[in-house]
């Protein structure tokens, strides 16, 4: 029976994973670890996800075997603070690879992002392979660490695996500072206001993912034979694609009235070197992903629990 860590529990994507591997493997076989430990409910730690001494004491005491290590600056925040949330990105993620390196561990699952492509990648089903130039911290960190995770793998024969997720929908959690926020943000606005001012331009296609979609890939992916798996460094997986006007139009159906107002601010040119859509074959042909949610799907579902 494995012993699971997810450590930034209390964030957007450990909340739900938090809840999914608990009522899988149990609720005393899964450890919620996170810096601001106050909401957590039991098992859970307050740790320093960077604080690789710390770890090595956790995983040792508990006997983990598995950690999620969901810690990281995101986008919008990452450009505020960039030494921040170099140090942090990275910091985090090697201190778990080096557990794993050190068997102390077995297995890892660490999030890349949309975020690692730049302005020179093709825009349009953006390739498994293909140019990657980051322009935020936040990108730059997940491209290093995407490599680092192959460097471990390849090297120490590491088990760590990874997901470019696109942006992640969600009612749980708040997200956390990222450039795709607007696509929950608006549903919370139409509610209280019925109206909403969109921090990117109408036409800004970005690649989005409902998170219940999201929590499957994690844990059909660490469930995949190791022989199946062809990519150590990051996984493209497609959830739903939309622009802002679109998905407003999808809300309409809910709240006929709904204002929409569009102010860019920062966030468009982060956004703008982003892909509108990415091809995830790949992880189909290995591990055999399929999303189940589409736009109607998903602003149903949010419209129902925010
Ligand atoms: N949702 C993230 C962000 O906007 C992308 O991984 O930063």
């Amino acid at each position: 029976m494995e012993k699971v860590l997810i450590l930034g529990a209390a964030g957007q994507i450990g909340t739900e994973l938090v809840n999914t591997l608990r009522a899988t493997y149990g609720n005393d076989q899964v450890i919620a670890g996170d810096l601001l430990a106050a909401n957590l409910s039991e098992p859970c730690i307050q740790i320093d996800a960077t604080d690789e001494h710390a770890l090595r004491e956790l995983v040792t005491k508990e006997g983990v075997t598995v950690v999620y290590q969901l810690v990281a600056m995101l986008s919008a925040t990452g450009e505020k603070l960039p030494e921040k949330a170099w140090a942090l990105n990275m910091q985090a993620l090697f201190a778990v690879l080096n557990l794993a390196k050190d068997q102390l561990i077995k297995q890892v699952f660490w999030p890349s992002s949309i975020a690692a492509f730049g302005p020179n990648t093709p825009t349009l089903d953006s390739p498994q392979m293909t140019v990657m130039d980051p322009t935020t911290v936040y990108g730059i960190s997940k491209l290093s660490g995407e490599l680092w995770c192959q460097y471990y793998h390849d090297k120490y024969g590491v088990d760590v695996r990874s997901i470019r997720y696109p942006g992640l929908i969600s009612w749980g959690a708040e997200p956390g500072g990222g450039t795709t926020d607007y696509a929950i943000d608006i549903f919370r606005s139409a509610k209280k206001d019925n109206a909403y001012t969109c921090f990117l331009a109408e036409d800004t296609r970005l690649p989005m993912m409902h998170m219940d979609d999201a929590i499957r890939a994690t844990l059909e992916l660490m469930n995949a034979p190791k022989e199946q798996l062809s990519i150590w460094t990051s996984y493209n997986v497609s959830g739903v694609d939309f622009t802002p006007f679109e998905l407003a139009e999808a809300l309409r159906k809910h709240y006929p009235d709904l204002a929409m107002r569009y102010a860019p601010d920062f966030r468009q040119a982060i956004a703008s070197t982003w892909p509108q859509r990415i091809d995830d074959s790949q992880a189909r042909l290995d591990w055999g992903w399929q999303p189940a949610y589409d736009l109607s799907d998903l602003v149903q579902d949010m419209v129902e629990h925010v």
